[in-house]
């Protein structure tokens, strides 16, 4: 079972190196670009586990008439995107239970970020993201492909131990579409910081306008 309270300590413990390791992609670069096409001008975003702010909040320090709203569990990680991104507002909250406002954004993405959940609560994750976006607004996020859950006592060589709940591509599918989404599109990308055969899927979807 992952421990939330694991998963913080890890990542405030861990902030330092992760800097050093978490290498701008091209591939997510690509893929937020296609969302933005996507949204109002003056939209709102909400970057849900921004860790230090790459992929997402980085890049929207040039897109100044978005509003973005960046949402960690991990107060190192948001010092670090803190000193990254400038003009972007950033809060400490738990993405099961979103400390933000019910329909007020135009798009929420989570790269790499609800893995970190327990499984029985990622249904309730993605409740959240329906919860906080107006009705066509999208959802960008990364799960596992497959099914996959773990702990590293020393992960990136850290010293510091980092736990996954890894829900897989079938599972995710189904959530979304539980939580009143249209899947738009699935992408396969790779993995830097994880063994060179482990593989991502990237959902675009989008909520109905009922
Ligand atoms: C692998 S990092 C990804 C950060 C960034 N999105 C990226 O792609 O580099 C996972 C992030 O999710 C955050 N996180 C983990 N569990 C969380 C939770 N329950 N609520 C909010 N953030 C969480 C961690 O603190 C960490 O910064």
């Amino acid at each position: 079972m992952v421990d939330k309270n694991v998963v913080r300590r890890g990542y405030d413990g861990l902030a330092e190196t992760y800097a050093t390791e978490r290498d701008p992609d091209d591939r997510e670069g690509e893929l937020l670009e296609g969302l933005l096409e996507r949204l109002p001008e003056s939209g709102r975003l909400l970057d849900v586990g921004c860790g230090q702010g790459e992929p997402v909040l980085e890049c929207l320090t040039d897109e100044p008439q978005l509003e973005t709203l960046g949402i960690d569990l991990s107060r190192e990680q948001l010092r670090f995107a803190r000193e990254a991104t400038a003009g972007v507002s950033l809060a400490r909250g738990d993405m099961t239970a979103l400390p933000v406002e019910t329909n007020a954004f135009d798009a929420v993405t989570a790269f790499h970020s609800v893995i970190h959940v327990p499984k029985d609560d990622h249904q309730a994750v993605i409740d959240e993201f329906a919860r906080v976006l107006r009705p066509d607004g999208f959802v960008l996020m990364t799960e596992g492909t497959n099914d996959w859950q773990g702990t590293n006592p020393d992960w990136l060589e850290s010293g510091v131990e980092m736990q996954w709940h890894i829900a897989g591509a079938e599972r995710t599918r189904e959530q979304l579409r539980n939580a009143g989404f249209d899947i738009c599109d699935e992408w396969l990308v790779g993995d830097e910081l994880a063994d060179e055969d482990a593989h991502w899927t990237v959902f675009l979807a989008r909520l109905k306008d009922y």
